[in-house]
């Protein structure tokens, strides 16, 4: 009889460094790549490992980073003197079972994808010891992966601490690495600091699993992104752009068309219904919802919004928290603010800012408008720089437009007001009191001509 059962998963995350070459207040592993902590990249994959535990080893900035990721649950593990990565990797060992099995991840490392690890818990299947190794062009400042005459790893040599012959070795240690909780015990505890930086290097535990006739095996990342730290802003930069990348071919593969995937930002998540467009240096925050057809136009930024189906966002639009129908019509240059729900063939020209409103169906507010605390109805037409005087200086009052009111240009309705169904509203009328369904009303001073009236002349 033969059944595999499968060792639990403890995942020990390092992040105790304290990122000096960022030159910042912010700890390092708090700095963010598509908007989230490079640490919750990290935790977000052990998760998706099924790890029963996540031990984050923290050192510098440590209640600011307990903080910032107090949504998860870990096990947060203090180290206060950083005396090597074997040392870190020590401190979380003792809360862990020895017949767990140990994935070594860290903190500043965060491209590394589900696919590559479960390649390395694979590779540590029977008891194994398994190293995340990549070839590199330049490997310099990295551990070296010292292999015999067969071609079994013996050892890891640190750059420091590496002879000429080995530093031609361009197979080098990522660091992340995967074995029995049982067998890093017993490993870590041989670990001495006798090296050119007076550190408890975790690599040395290599040499012991050899002599105690461990298999040292290896896997390899899918992309040379994966393996990349951050120690500066330049670095954090470019992982950026390589998870942006990363992001656009996955949701191209699902059918968006993106006129440069090198000119797209997703902090969050985008769902995307078929033959959505979006063009260049958009930028798309939270969760944002776009249906069949929706076309985004240049320079906008969409944050928690969902697009009904067919609408076209044209350039230079800001839309946030907001609902939008089908079949809109939006900017250039038009401002959605929180709490702004369209509905159908609505359409928001240039200039005009709409908070906290709902617009009902076929309605158009085209120009230089500011539309706050508004409820209006079906097919009503807002004029070129029409005003709701939303605000008394202490509360915010509401507006309530009916269906089929026509609003002309450069009115202001200061609320409370209502403009009841089917009522006109005379251009540069500032509205103070509810205006009558189907009637026309206006609030204008008589135009008036001064007959023989001469312009001032300028004296000499
Ligand atoms: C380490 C590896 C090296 C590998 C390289 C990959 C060792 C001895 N060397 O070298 O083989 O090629 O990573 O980048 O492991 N950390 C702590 N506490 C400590 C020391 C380190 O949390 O006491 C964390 C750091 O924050 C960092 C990571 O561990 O995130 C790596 O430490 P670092 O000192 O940068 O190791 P390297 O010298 O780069
Ligand atoms: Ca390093």
């Amino acid at each position: 009889m033969s059944s595999v059962v499968e060792n639990p998963l403890s995942v020990v995350v390092l992040a105790a460094g304290q990122g000096t070459r960022m030159k910042s207040s912010l700890p390092k592993v708090l700095h963010t790549i598509a908007g989230k902590p490079l640490l919750e990249h990290v935790i977000k994959d052990a998760q998706a490992l099924g790890a029963t535990t996540v031990h984050v080893v923290y050192g510098h900035g440590g209640e600011q980073v307990r903080q910032a990721l107090s949504a998860y649950e870990l096990n947060w593990v203090p180290q206060t003197e950083q005396l090597g990565t074997g040392h870190a990797v020590q401190q979380a060992l003792p809360d862990i079972p020895d017949n767990h099995l140990v994935l070594l991840l860290y903190g500043d490392v965060p491209l590394i994808t589900v696919n590559t690890l479960r390649g390395l818990l694979a590779a540590a299947d029977g008891d194994a010891l398994a190293l995340l190794t990549a070839e590199l062009d330049d490997p310099a400042g990295y551990g070296r992966i010292v292999r015999d005459a067969s071609n079994r790893v013996q050892a890891i040599v640190e750059q420091k601490d590496a002879n000429a012959k080995q530093l031609t070795i361009h197979e080098i240690n990522t660091g992340m690495l995967a074995a029995k909780a049982g067998q890093l015990k017993k490993w870590i505890g041989q670990l001495d600091n006798n090296n050119a930086q007076n550190e408890y290097y975790l690599t040395d535990i290599v040499g012991f699993a050899v002599a105690d006739g461990v298999a040292v095996n290896t896997s390899k990342p899918m992309e040379r992104c994966e393996i990349e730290g951050v120690n500066n802003k330049y670095q954090l930069a470019q992982l950026e752009r390589a998870f942006q990348l990363r992001q656009a071919r996955q949701l191209m593969e699902h059918g968006l068309t993106l006129r440069d995937p090198a000119r797209f930002d997703l902090r969050g998540e985008l769902v995307i219904g078929r033959d959505v467009e979006i063009d260049i240096n958009v930028l798309l925050e939270g969760r944002v919802e776009l249906a069949n057809g929706v076309v985004i136009g240049p320079n906008t930024v969409l944050k928690n919004v969902s697009i009904g189906s067919h609408t076209r966002v044209h350039a230079n639009s800001v839309l946030e928290e907001s609902t939008v129908g089908a079949h809109c019509d939006i900017g250039p240059f038009a401002r959605l603010r929180p709490q702004t729900n369209l509905a159908n063939n609505v359409k928001v020209g240039n200039f005009v800012e709409i908070k906290k409103s709902d617009i009902a169906e076929g309605s158009k507010v085209n120009h230089l408008s500011y539309v706050g605390d508004t409820t209006m109805g079906m097919n009503v037409n807002v004029g070129a720089g029409t005003i709701t005087c939303n605000y008394d200086g202490a509360n915010k009052h509401r507006t309530i437009i009916g269906d089929d009111v026509f609003i002309g240009s450069d009115t202001q309705l200061v609320a409370p007001v209502t403009i009841a169904s089917g009522a006109t509203i005379g251009a540069g009328s500032t509205i103070t009191r509810n205006a009558e369904a189907a009637a026309l009303t206006l609030s204008r001073t008589r135009q008036m001509t001064v007959d023989g009236w001469q312009r001032p002349k300028k004296k000499s």
